[in-house]
């Protein structure tokens, strides 16, 4: 058991073998993506709350010299497993350092991060911060390509219905919520089986949404050339999940 805030080691082991399918329709269009901006193997790829790896895995066997950060470290394990060869390290965003200090963001020729992480990041003021930190991070010439959760997203979601699902070793049910403006949260129940026995944990997750225009600015005032994209590739994207992509201007 681990001490962190969201994906502790049910709910992450859930995430990994039952809600895979975003990162892998997203994968192929984020490599695409590198590969058309001239990132060449051994270049340095930094994956944003990385989660149990599977991205990262892609990008290594692209021939990327990865590197992944996770607030979870029963992600950052699963991650080690699934992609050896990574660099995986448990930091949260923001992590409130400069590039270089001890804790900062690993400096990359490019950023990407799918699962709406930085809706995650505790407040609006932080989630500012969290994307100029990424900003600061990306080497000149590099690109970056993150998921963003905006409010049209939160707007469209049924709240009254939870989402259940049973699986053979575990079950997960969902409620939503939307406590207050800009939130959109999640309660969190799983039901793990152990040896004969089901364990049981809560998590509750705090999204807060965030507007696409006001991501932009921020990259663009800190050197990033930004845009606002329907999806990573040809996959279709919820309602309201949105894709800011950028370029950090030559030094
Ligand atoms: C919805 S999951 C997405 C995981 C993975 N990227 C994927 O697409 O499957 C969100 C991830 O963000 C991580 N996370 C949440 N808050 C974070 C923070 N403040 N800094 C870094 N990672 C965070 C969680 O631990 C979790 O792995």
């Amino acid at each position: 058991m681990t001490g962190a805030l969201y994906y502790r080691d049910d709910l992450a082991w859930v995430h990994h073998t039952g809600y895979t399918g975003y990162v892998l329709n997203a994968e192929r269009g984020i490599v695409e993506r590198l590969r058309k901006h001239g990132l060449e193997a051994g270049q340095r790829v930094l994956d944003i709350g990385c989660g149990s790896g599977l991205l990262a895995r892609a990008l290594l066997a692209q021939g990327y010299a990865v590197a992944g950060v996770d607030a979870s470290p029963a992600m950052i394990e699963l991650a080690r497993a699934q992609a050896p060869g990574g660099d995986f390290q448990a930091i949260a965003l923001p992590t409130r350092r400069r590039p270089g200090e001890d804790g900062a963001l690993p400096a990359a020729d490019a950023i990407v991060s799918t699962g709406h992480v930085l809706n995650y990041v505790g407040s609006r003021d932080d989630i500012a911060l969290a994307f100029a930190e990424l900003a600061a991070a990306l080497r000149p010439g590099g690109m970056l390509a993150v998921d963003l959760m905006t409010e049209r997203y939160a707007a469209a979601r049924d709240l009254l219905h939870p989402h259940a699902n049973v699986r053979d070793d575990w079950t997960i049910v969902t409620r939503f919520s939307r406590p207050a403006p800009h939130r959109f949260d999640r309660e969190i129940t799983v039901f793990r089986r152990v040896d004969r026995h089901w364990r049981r944990s809560d998590e509750h997750h705090a999204n807060v949404t965030f507007e696409a225009d006001a991501a932009l600015q921020i990259l663009r005032d800190h050197g990033v050339d930004a845009r606002c994209e329907p999806a990573f590739g040809d996959e279709t994207l919820p309602e309201g999940l949105v894709v800011i992509t950028g370029v950090k201007r030559a030094a």
